[in-house]
Formats: C-alpha cells, structure tokens, sequence
C-alpha cells in the first residue's frame, strides 16, 4: 500500500537510505532540513514486512530520491512509488516533473524511461567531480 511519510517511518527510511553506497546517502539532519522546506515522501508499507520496503522523495517538482529494499525490487514497489510521485507533482506543478539520476543507475533509468521521462542534458560534475548526472524531464 503506498501512503505518506509517517514519523514512526524514520526506522524504515533511514534503513532504505542504506540501498546506496555510503557517499551518496542522506543523512537524517539533510533529510529533516529537506522535510522542512517543503519535500514530501510516499512510502510502500508492507505489513508482513513489518516496515516500509520503498519511499520516493520530492522536492516541488522534483523526485530527489528513490530507493526499494534488494529483497522486494522486481514487483513493481518503484513504479507504484513513481507513479504516486507523478500524480502529487502533476496537481501541484505546472505541467513538468524533473529529475537528475547517476546514469550508472540503470534500474532506475529504465524505471523513469518507462513513466515517460525524456533525458534533457548530461551534467558531467553533477554530484562530484568525475560522478556525472543525467538530466530528465516529463511533461504532463
Ligand atoms: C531502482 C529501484 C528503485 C527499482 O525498484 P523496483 O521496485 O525493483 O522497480 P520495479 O519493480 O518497479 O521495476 C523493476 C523491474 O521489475 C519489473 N517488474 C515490475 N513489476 C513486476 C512484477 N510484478 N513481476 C516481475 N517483474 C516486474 C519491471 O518491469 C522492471 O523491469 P526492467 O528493469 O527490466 O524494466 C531499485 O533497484 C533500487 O532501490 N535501487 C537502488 C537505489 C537506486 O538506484 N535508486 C534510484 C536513484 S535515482
């Protein structure tokens, strides 16, 4: 079931956080800053799980983060978490969804291609220098 961002999630969360390599996860306090200046989440809870197994996260009407435990991927949690991501961007924004992702992250590229996302721009330095990004963009 995909709802959002509930304060017992932090567990959960923070947990899914550890789907990326150490350099390149949120820390809780980046994470509380994001919350406060307005970034939303959507989580999949599954309730055998006990927890949450995947959360997106958004900022206006970008999805700045994307993560499902190894052991649920393949079922479809990323899509239902990206479609409800576009569903709250579409109301809220003015007819666009961005997004920049490592293009080593082909998971996910597939993922976005497939939701109608259209790469815009390669960003070489983006994260670091040498750690480039993939600039993609959908238009409602
Ligand atoms: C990228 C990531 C979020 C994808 O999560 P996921 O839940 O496995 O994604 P989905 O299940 O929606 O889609 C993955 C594949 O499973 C397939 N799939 C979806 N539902 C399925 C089902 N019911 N049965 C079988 N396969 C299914 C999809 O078609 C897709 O196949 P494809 O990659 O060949 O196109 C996950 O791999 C992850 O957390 N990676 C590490 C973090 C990361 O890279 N995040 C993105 C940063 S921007």
């Amino acid at each position: 079931m995909i709802r959002e961002r509930r304060l017992e999630d932090w567990p959960g969360i923070m947990r899914l956080e550890r789907c990326f390599p150490t350099n390149q996860r949120f820390c809780r306090k980046m994470l509380d800053i994001m919350v406060d200046e307005g970034a939303m989440c959507f989580v999949e809870a599954d309730y055998d799980h006990n927890g949450i197994v995947g959360c997106i996260w958004i900022d206006g009407n970008e999805i700045s983060s994307l993560a499902v435990l190894p052991a649920y991927r393949g079922r479809g949690v990323a899509g239902r978490l990206v479609d409800a991501a576009l569903a709250d961007i579409r109301k809220a924004t003015n007819g666009t969804a961005q997004l920049d992702g490592r293009p080593a992250a082909v998971p996910a590229l597939r993922l976005y291609l497939r939701h109608g996302f259209v790469p815009v721009k390669f960003k070489p330095n983006y994260y670091a220098k040498g750690d480039p990004s993939l600039f993609m963009v959908k238009v409602f």
